[in-house]
């Protein structure tokens, strides 16, 4: 397959039974939740502070996922508002943990940076952030 991954590797899960629709297939939530997740690792770190998941825009289920598949999410900011976050997240499975690699799903997922009161604050400059943060930006615009 010659689409590649954007991003860095931020969660990687086996999806299992419980996980499934009637149909047999993984549940659409189970995988928007895997993604709400990760992007949440990925914005949390971004703002060196808790966040919120405020809006998510272009979600797209382009493949199933089946049991035993391993899902990984990729996730890379990119852009940064004042207090916000827009965060690029893809869903990629390796089919029954050693087959292809296929995208899955893609969504844009915006968080907001909160202070201690539970209230917006705005997102750090990039030269404060620790260097393990400033590695991952080279994805995207930080
Ligand atoms: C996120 C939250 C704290 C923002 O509160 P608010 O009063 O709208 O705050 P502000 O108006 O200062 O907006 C904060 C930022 O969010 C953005 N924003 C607010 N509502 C938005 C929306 N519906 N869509 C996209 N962006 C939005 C603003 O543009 C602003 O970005 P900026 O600072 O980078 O310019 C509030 O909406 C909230 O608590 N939402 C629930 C979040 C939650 O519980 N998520 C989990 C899912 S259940």
């Amino acid at each position: 397959m010659d689409e590649k991954t954007k991003g860095r590797l931020t969660m990687r899960v086996v999806a299992m039974p419980a996980d499934t629709n009637p149909s047999g297939d993984i549940f659409g939530g189970w995988v928007l939740s895997q993604m709400d997740n990760a992007a949440g690792i990925c914005a949390g770190q971004r703002a060196q502070s808790r966040v919120v998941t405020v809006s998510i825009d272009g979600m797209s289920f382009i493949r199933p996922v089946k049991v035993g598949d391993i899902l990984g999410v990729y996730t890379y900011v990119e852009s940064v508002g004042n207090t916000s976050m827009l965060i690029n997240v893809e869903a990629w499975v390796r089919r029954e943990r050693i087959g292809t690699r296929e995208k899955v799903t893609e969504g844009k997922f915006k968080f907001v940076a909160l202070d201690d009161a539970g209230l917006p604050k705005s997102v750090p400059p990039e030269h404060e952030l620790p260097e393990y943060v400033r590695e991952n930006l080279e994805f995207g615009a930080g």
